[in-house]
């Protein structure tokens, strides 16, 4: 992760407060009409609508598009907006076909203002998801509950380990063998959340915070489109105990020999 952005503690949000996400499952979300942007199926139903959300490179994102687009993710992916102007993801996107926007945070005067811009956009497409890809800016726990069950975050730890920044440099530093990164629902709680999938890497005796970094995301190339085709497929389900079930799946660990099956 570009480990330099905005990634300060919201001090709006509540430490203790889990958002009571309750059961939701994709397929309820796949009645919904969509903006319109890909034809229907053949039982009517249309795809579901995601929208993703980044703050720099957009590698993520670039491989959950290309799922979609290879038709790997049965997905609509009706915009990429990014909080930067300058960020190369939205270069990509655009020249990939994918509508882009910018919410530029720093013309907000608070937090709570910039979030409701953002939701404002979002909503424009009235998605069954919002996906995090490498979007670096911490959201209101108003923002995250408004959308509680249908915001998915991808972050470069093994959760609960080392949330917040520094991740590679930190494992580095407290000597694990295994790191690597996880996919879940967001919480008001920062890097936090019922886990969706994990994707583990083994840390070398010679690594640098880079070079861990480049094989960590390796594995989240490949994590994060799977991920997106099972919540396209309505495949994810929150359970009220707050664990995760994937229909069809028994393992939702990855690594660079496994890809969750
Ligand atoms: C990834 O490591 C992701 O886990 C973290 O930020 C990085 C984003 O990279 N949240 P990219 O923008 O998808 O290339």
């Amino acid at each position: 992760m570009p480990d330099t952005y905005d990634r300060q503690p919201d001090p709006g949000v509540d430490a203790a407060g889990r958002s009571a996400t309750g059961h939701h499952q994709a397929s309820e979300a796949l009645a919904r009409s969509s903006s319109g942007m890909t034809a229907a199926k053949p039982d009517g139903s249309r795809p579901p609508i995601f929208v993703i959300l980044i703050s720099g490179t957009g590698s993520n994102m670039q491989a959950i598009v290309q799922a979609c687009q290879s038709g790997a993710c049965p997905a609509n992916i009706a915009a990429v907006i990014s909080n930067k102007a300058d960020a190369d993801g939205i270069v990509w996107a655009a020249n990939a076909g994918v509508a882009t926007s910018v919410v530029p945070h720093r013309a907000f005067p608070t937090r709570e203002a910039f979030d409701l811009a953002l939701a404002e956009e979002i909503d424009r497409h009235q998605p069954d998801y919002v996906l995090l890809a490498g979007f670096m800016r911490v959201l209101t726990s108003g923002f995250v509950q408004k959308y509680a069950g249908k915001l998915i975050n991808i972050h470069p730890s093994l959760l609960p380990a080392f949330p917040g920044l520094h991740t590679h440099a930190q494992a580095i530093a407290t000597g694990v063998q295994a790191h690597g990164c996880t996919i879940h629902f967001v919480t008001p709680v920062l890097d936090h959340g019922p886990v969706i999938a994990q994707g583990v890497v083994p840390v070398m005796h010679d690594d640098t915070p880079e070079s861990l970094a480049a094989r960590v995301l390796k594995v989240e190339h490949v994590m994060y489109p799977k991920v997106a085709a099972w919540l396209a497929e309505g495949r994810v389900s929150l359970l009220p105990d707050q664990r995760v079930e994937v229909k069809g799946v028994t393992s939702r660990l990855f690594s660079v020999e496994t890809n969750g099956s």
